[in-house]
């Protein structure tokens, strides 16, 4: 220590940030938040066929599975401690219609995948999505008639499938199609069903987002999309709306909450958290998984330092947990310590 007086002892007195910084046994005692295996869900695509895997070139690392592929990546999910996966289906374009009647199959491709994975996989979480997008030949999430998708119509269809995915097997039904009314329609259709242990997850918070991209084209809905989702999906531009939405969801008798996409939307996080308490998810979306890949794989940014920086923002932001295409990465990296 020198003896020269500074400036800055004057202005900061005796509060210094550094001090708790200055170590790393310190910097581990005051750490606040932290991202264990238990935060990670993984969406997972599946197509139909056998011993496929079939890379998305626009989600470098990310493949389509068939079933019996997607019950191997199950089983090692699992065994890394990953709590649950998320399931969505790119079926064959001849199959999807206007009101996507394939999603009332028993035996359409995400039933199959619930019913094979349950079976192989019994220690690992289901959640299966109710939109009709991966089933309508428009790629929209709702049912269209002329050119409006029709709101009650759409709950009606979504609700049976709800059924229909509940009895295949699967745990928690997520429904991200946005459409009015959803919540309350599909629990009454579950516990009417005798599923009374079959969990919502509300994508309660659904942005109309250039950030879904690389999915669509994931489940090849990219080239069917007519117009765009702004008619059922909150604009970027409002969180006030996004909170009078969310309430519906918790009132109307949803167990979780889910934000999406997640990183440009931190303040939605926090604020469902904070005003409900409910559980809540962010789903770090196709888009914010590429940018952060195509940067990495440039060599512009350390991938896997921003993979688990991003991981744990989303902690910090109030989250119990985050859908995210990492999670097999995330969970390896956790497991080496
Ligand atoms: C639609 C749906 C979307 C995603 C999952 N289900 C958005 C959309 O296509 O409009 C996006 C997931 C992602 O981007 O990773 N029901």
């Amino acid at each position: 220590m020198s003896d020269k007086t500074h400036l800055v002892d004057h202005m900061t007195g005796h509060r210094r940030m550094r001090r708790n910084r200055k170590a790393d046994w310190t910097r581990r005692m005051v750490r606040e938040n932290i991202l264990t295996v238990d935060d990670l869900i993984w969406p997972v695509f599946i197509v139909p066929g056998t011993n496929i895997i079939e890379p998305i070139p626009a989600m470098p690392g990310v493949s389509r599975m068939s079933v019996d592929r997607l019950v191997e990546a199950a089983k090692e999910a699992a065994d890394l401690g990953v709590p649950a996966i998320a399931t969505f289906p790119n079926i064959d374009l001849a199959l999807r219609d206007e009101t996507g009647s394939q999603v009332l199959k028993a035996d359409n491709l995400i039933n199959q995948a619930t019913i094979a994975v349950k079976k192989a996989v019994p220690n690992i979480g289901l959640i299966t999505d109710v939109a009709l997008d991966p089933f309508t030949s428009h790629g929209h999430d709702g049912i269209l008639r002329g050119d409006i998708i029709v709101n009650d119509e759409t709950v009606d269809q979504v609700v049976e499938a709800a059924i229909i995915q509940a009895d295949a097997g699967s745990d928690i039904i997520s429904p991200s199609e946005m459409m009015d009314g959803r919540i309350g329609a599909i629990r009454r259709g579950l516990d009417a069903a005798g599923h009374q242990d079959v969990g919502i997850m509300s994508y309660a918070t659904k942005f109309s987002s250039g950030f879904y991209g690389p999915y669509r084209e994931a489940i090849s809905t990219s080239g069917l999309l007519k117009g765009d989702k702004n008619s059922y999906y909150i604009s970027p531009a409002n969180g006030m709306e996004a909170m009078r939405d969310a309430a519906l969801d918790v009132e109307e008798g949803a167990d979780m909450l889910m934000v999406k996409p997640g990183l440009p939307y931190l303040d939605i996080c926090w604020r469902l958290k904070d005003a409900f308490g409910l559980p809540t998810f962010a789903y770090q979306v196709s888009g914010e998984y590429t940018q952060i890949k195509a940067a990495a794989m440039n060599g512009w940014i350390d991938g896997d330092r921003v993979m688990m920086e991003t991981l744990l923002c989303f902690k910090r932001a109030g989250c119990d947990g985050i859908l995210t295409y990492f999670a097999i990465e995330a969970a390896k990296k956790l497991a080496k310590g």
